[in-house]
């Protein structure tokens, strides 16, 4: 008895996940509970709170997400949207950093109303009383209810479920996928935009954002001014947004930014003058041109051998908002590489 149990844990294909952001996290946790005859090890040099998504605003709406078919995102945002609306219907989101936030999405140009406009909760287009209240600075806008997701709060739950599953988590800095080449049949790529800086990829570029998170608990809705600012709240902080600098690496602040920022958050939302500045933050989406990156290939380390790598990166400014339809794509991926490993030699003789 004893015997079969280790032949079967030999059996077993060894995942690695590379990236502890809210791509590489999810992406674990799926392939865990989805994927039979796999274990999974989340290997990263940063966990949360450190990765991209813990300072982001958390906001569920397609953004900054080029390069992909409407009904691809529709379909990554549906999936999306379901699942964080049965986390919402958990005791648990008392602690989860998930809420349902309403608020007010505004423009100076026509807004056509997107294929995901009925992922909403609710997405409508703005009342006359509504566009007079903000001063009709703005001519069009829509009237939205989605969710917001605070990544300091939700990765460090699924961490913890994606171990009590017997998933492993490992910190460690990667050079080359392919130097995992022996230790693991299978290598899932989520490290974000940081590893381009690394080995140059010409379809994936950081897109700057540079925040505030702030004290104003008066603070109840969203307010999206045109492509420059926003106000988010979270469940304790609201953050003030932002930038989009294609192309920069520069983590540091940008005290124009900040001015420019603060100065134009303050316009929707006057009362903001008064709220108390938490901190000053810089993260870079992963940008991509040709929509995230989902593909497969083989790879041969320098030992010789072959390890299946699966690329899932590159999600823009959206990646809290597609992240579990994506990663539902990849365990399609996963599947794949699982079924086409060599049968191993246990196997072969039972
Ligand atoms: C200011 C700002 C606001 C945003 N607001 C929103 C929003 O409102 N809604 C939304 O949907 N999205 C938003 N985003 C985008 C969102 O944050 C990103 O799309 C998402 O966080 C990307 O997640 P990721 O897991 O791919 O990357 P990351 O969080 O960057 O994770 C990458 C992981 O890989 C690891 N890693 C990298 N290289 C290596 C290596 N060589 N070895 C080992 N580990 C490695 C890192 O340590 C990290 O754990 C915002 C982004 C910014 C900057
Ligand atoms: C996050 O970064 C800080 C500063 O570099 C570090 O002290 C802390 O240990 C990190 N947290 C985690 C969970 O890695
Ligand atoms: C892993 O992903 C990064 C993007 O984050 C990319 O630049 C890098 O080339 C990928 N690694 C390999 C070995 O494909």
């Amino acid at each position: 008895m004893h015997l079969k149990v280790n032949l079967l844990e030999m059996e077993r294909k060894q995942v690695a996940i590379v990236g502890a952001g809210i791509i590489g996290v999810t992406t674990a946790v799926r392939a865990i509970e989805t994927v039979p005859g796999i274990e999974a090890t989340i290997i990263s040099d940063k966990f949360s709170p450190n990765t991209t998504g813990d300072g982001a605003a958390g906001f569920w709406n397609p953004y900054l997400l080029e390069g992909c078919s409407p009904e691809k995102i529709e379909l990554w945002c549906q999936e999306t949207f379901s699942y964080l609306l049965n986390l919402l219907q958990s005791p648990d989101s008392s602690t989860n950093g998930i809420g349902l936030v309403s608020g007010y999405i505004l423009s100076e140009h026509f807004m056509e109303r997107p294929s995901y406009a009925k992922v909403f909760l609710e997405y409508r287009d703005l009342t006359k009383k509504e566009l007079e209240f903000f001063g009709n600075k703005y001519k069009y806008g829509v009237f939205v209810t989605s969710i917001y997701v605070e990544c300091s709060k939700l990765l460090p739950q699924l961490m913890k479920s994606f171990q009590a599953k017997g998933g492993k988590i490992v910190q460690r800095k990667i050079n080359k996928l392919s130097e995992l080449a022996g230790e693991y049949d299978i290598v899932i790529n989520c490290t974000g935009v940081e590893a381009a800086r690394v080995v140059p990829d010409p379809d994936i570029r950081p897109i700057r954002g540079q925040v505030f998170r702030v004290k104003a608990p008066w603070v109840k809705h969203i307010f999206l001014g045109g492509e420059d600012f926003y106000i988010l709240p979270n469940t304790d902080t609201v953050v003030l947004g932002g930038t989009r600098q294609a192309g920069d690496w520069n983590k540091d602040i940008y005290l124009e930014d900040s001015k420019k920022i603060w100065k134009g958050c303050c316009e929707l939302i006057p009362s903001l003058q008064h709220a108390e500045i938490v901190k000053e933050w810089v993260g870079l989406r992963p940008g991509c041109s040709k929509g995230p990156k989902l593909s497969r290939e083989v790879v041969v380390g320098s030992n010789g051998k072959k390890i299946q790598v699966i690329h899932h990166y590159g999600h823009g400014g959206s990646g809290i908002t597609v992240f579990w339809g994506t990663a539902g794509d990849v365990m399609k991926l996963l599947q794949k590489s699982v079924s086409e490993l060599e049968p191993n030699i246990f196997r072969a003789r039972l």
